[in-house]
């Protein structure tokens, strides 16, 4: 799936695109599967990291290539100088989604958990990265039920005032409209969320069962 050259060139002088001499449907026979990103999204605690790495586990036992790309580690590098607020979120998601739509052009299936809170943020992913390829998947659990379960301590510390751009308490979460999946995390355990996801995923042959 090349970029649009011109659009590129018109914004960005002096850069060419060079193509691959394989292209996707070669690449994907080799590796025996489709690629695409699951984009996990909900609040601080409704389960994205736990549901991502078991869901990763399963489907590399399986031996599809899967790779996790999670909130928490990807601030630990490539997005560092990154805070909370709306625009840096936006920075945030809009490299993250750059580097899942590399990934799935390499055949790798991407499993991505992040708030991702704003709605045009989620959008620009799904137009980086390719509406057939982006699965969004709404982790959806109360704020009440993550505030409870407060892994981290995070919304104790936010609801006294220390933390502040909080998602649930003093920034906005904008649920999606129409996701691909919707998961009720506080009434589904770890094993029937990840298999939720496990069989959208061959229903849509996406992989040949796990
Ligand atoms: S996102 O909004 O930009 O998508 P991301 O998923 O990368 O957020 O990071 C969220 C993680 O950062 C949370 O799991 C939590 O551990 C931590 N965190 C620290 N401060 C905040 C905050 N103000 N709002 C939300 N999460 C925060």
């Amino acid at each position: 799936m090349p970029r649009n050259p011109l659009k590129i060139q018109k914004s960005q002088k002096n850069i060419t695109w060079h193509s691959a001499k394989i292209n996707q449907e070669i690449r994907q026979s080799l590796i025996g599967h489709k690629a695409v990103t699951i984009w996990l999204t909900g609040l601080s605690a409704s389960g994205k990291s736990s549901i991502a790495f078991e869901l990763e586990r399963c489907l590399l036992n399986a031996r599809y290539m899967a790779y996790v790309l999670d909130g928490d580690n990807v601030r630990h590098g490539l997005c560092r100088d990154l805070g909370f607020s709306q625009g840096d979120r936006h920075e945030n998601i809009r490299r993250v989604a750059e580097v899942a739509r590399l990934m799935n052009d390499a055949g790798i299936i991407v499993i991505s958990a992040f708030i991702s809170p704003y709605r045009e943020d989620r959008e620009n992913a799904r137009h980086i990265i390719g509406d057939g390829r982006f699965i969004e998947t709404y982790l959806d659990a109360s704020l009440q039920i993550c505030e409870l379960r407060d892994p981290k301590g995070l919304y104790r510390r936010a609801r006294m005032g220390d933390l502040p751009d909080f998602t649930g308490i003093s920034a906005p979460y904008e649920a999606p409209e129409a996701p691909k999946l919707r998961i009720e995390t506080g009434a589904l355990s770890l094993k029937q969320s990840v298999d939720r996801i496990i069989n959208y995923l061959s229903e849509h042959g996406i992989i040949a069962g796990c």
